[in-house]
């Protein structure tokens, strides 16, 4: 059998677009193929965790051994993340729609040939990496974000970490040409600190082998 050195360790892991309802057939939503979060979540089981993966609509496999709740909005994506708690462990991979409809149509909504959208408000969804980074005694001991950069990755990802309130930051460089949106391979810059000479850079790997990686490393920090 495989070392477990996270038997007894709790982890939550969000993974996943959330799609925001505008009518009963659109929704506002980001890009993610949920492929990074399930596989994290996949490594910290394999690792002995007990894990809950909390995902939006993916087309993906249920990863093995995972507890699943699946969610559609930023809104459950954050009930499901609170209900989880208490854990040790948070990585929020989930790439959350910043803003949602303010008031979602109950009926589908029909071009009334003006040419524009005569009233479509938004509001801001909640932050559900710093929620939980500033949620006190509940707080997971170790909260991993990522930070999906076009320019100047270590750099944006560093003031991320420091306003989220997490420890740890996962950079990734999303830019069009790298194919790191619905791909399998990405480029990972780690950042633990405010010291950018403590920035570990992974060489560019599988999906897999970033969740492998990270999950390595979360061994270390509690070991
Ligand atoms: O602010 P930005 O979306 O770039 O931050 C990315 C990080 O924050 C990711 O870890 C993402 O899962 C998390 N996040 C979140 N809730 C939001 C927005 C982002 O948990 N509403």
């Amino acid at each position: 059998d495989a070392p477990k050195p996270l038997l007894g360790k709790k982890a939550i892991v969000t993974s996943g677009p959330t799609f925001e309802p505008i009518d009963p057939v659109r929704f506002i939503a980001n890009r993610s193929s949920g492929k990074q979060g399930h596989a994290i979540a996949e490594s910290l089981a394999q690792a002995g965790a007990d894990v809950t993966l909390v995902s939006g609509p993916v087309s993906l496999p249920d990863p093995a051994g995972v507890t699943l709740v699946r969610v559609e909005t930023a809104r459950e994506m954050l009930a499901a993340v609170t209900n989880a708690l208490p854990a040790d462990i948070a990585v929020f991979a989930a790439a959350v729609a910043d803003w949602r409809a303010a008031d979602a149509a109950d009926q589908k909504m029909k071009k009334d040939g003006s040419g524009v959208i005569a009233d479509l408000k938004l509001l801001e969804n909640p932050d559900i990496l710093a929620t939980i980074s500033a949620s006190g005694p509940t707080r997971p001991a170790l909260v991993i974000g990522f930070a999906a950069e076009t320019q100047n990755v270590a750099e944006h990802a560093r003031a991320k970490r420091t306003r989220k309130g997490c420890d740890w930051i996962l950079a990734n460089d999303v830019a069009p040409d790298t194919g790191t949106f619905g791909g399998d391979q990405n480029e990972i810059c780690l950042i633990t600190d405010d010291d950018e000479k403590t920035d570990e850079r992974w060489p560019r790997q599988s999906k897999t082998g970033v969740a492998r990686m990270l999950t390595a490393r979360i061994i270390d920090h509690f070991a």
